[in-house]
């Protein structure tokens, strides 16, 4: 008999057919959240849940009681309950390397849409209110040559570095781990302090993942060390920065603008950040591109098949589960 699974979104058809051919799949038929109930619900029954953006909670675990494999489609994992799944022996995994790039890519273009007014510029246009040639219209910041501060320097912190390095920018990073000297010899990156990292960066750009740690690293404090021309930028989790503090800093012009994917409490965005004309403001899509995505499902359906099949999935992220 083939294992039952529940899958949280509509899958790319080829990644859909690949899972069908080997468990008795249910999939929940919109392309958007789903209720705490509904999803405790759907995972009664079955012994792997492929999950797209759904919360894994200690309350949907308790009545899944047939429970293996929690397949995460995506890198980040704040959003499962990992202890609760460890404490009952299922197995978590997500999808690191694919999305890399992709996300280090739109970390990039935020900062390069911050430091050049893109998002402005075009609304500019589009409003009709391009009247002619102006010496001092729109001026932004450089790029090429500028501090770029990474804070958290591990896959896609490194991909960061890897695009600034285009840019002849003076890279600074800090991290609890220091990668091997050889990449930072490579990415010409330099090991900070974190204040000394706060205090020079002309662009901050954050990589941390969300954890207990994490939780508001960048806040009132941090964002008064930071230069008052310099440029936030987060494509890691909302909940890293504190919101409400950014926002006053930047209404206080502590900083001077920000690019931001993620958000504290998403959808919602602090009503302030949508009036900001130097704030850049898109909906999560670090890692979303046709590729990216069908490579994170793709990879996400490969974990949950190895684990229903008795084989250890390649991106286990609690390895205790198997103790
Ligand atoms: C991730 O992989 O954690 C992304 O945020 C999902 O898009």
């Amino acid at each position: 008999m083939k294992p039952k699974v529940f899958v949280t979104r509509p899958l790319p058809p080829a990644v859909a057919k690949l899972v069908a051919s080997k468990c008795d799949v249910s999939v929940h038929p919109e392309d958007g959240p789903m209720s705490p109930e509904q999803l405790a619900a759907a995972c009664r029954e079955v012994e792997g849940v492929l999950v797209v953006g759904a919360s894994i909670t200690e309350k949907v675990l308790r009545q899944a009681s047939k429970l293996k494999i929690v397949a995460n489609c995506g890198v980040g994992y704040d959003h499962i309950d990992v202890a609760a799944c460890t404490a009952r022996g299922i197995v978590v995994t997500n999808t690191p390397g694919v999305l890399t790039d992709t996300t280090a890519d739109l970390a990039f273009a935020l900062l390069m849409a911050a430091a050049r007014r893109i998002a402005e510029g075009d609304r500019f246009v589009r409003e009709g209110r391009w009247q002619g040639s102006k010496w001092e219209l729109l001026w932004g910041r450089d790029i090429f040559g500028k501090t770029l501060g990474l804070y958290g320097f591990g896959r896609i912190g490194q991909a960061v570095a890897r695009r600034a390095c285009g840019f002849s920018m003076r890279i600074l990073y800090h991290d609890q781990l220091r990668p091997p000297e050889a990449v930072e010899r490579q990415l010409e990156a330099e090991y900070v302090d974190r204040e000394s990292l706060l205090h020079e960066s002309d662009f901050l750009s954050l990589h941390l993942p969300l954890t207990p740690e994490t939780h508001h690293a960048i806040g009132a404090a941090e964002l008064a060390l930071m230069k008052p021309t310099a440029l936030l930028i987060n494509a890691a989790r909302g909940q890293v920065v504190d919101e409400e503090a950014l926002v006053q800093a930047l209404q206080a012009k502590k900083i001077a603008g920000a690019g931001l994917d993620v958000f504290e409490h998403e959808p919602r965005v602090h009503p302030a950040l949508l009036e900001m004309p130097n704030v850049v403001l898109m909906p999560h899509l670090g890692s979303a591109t046709a590729e990216t995505r069908f490579k994170m499902a793709m990879l996400a359906a490969e974990n949950l098949l190895a684990a229903l099949e008795g084989r250890r999935p390649p991106n286990v992220v609690n390895p205790e589960a198997y103790k």
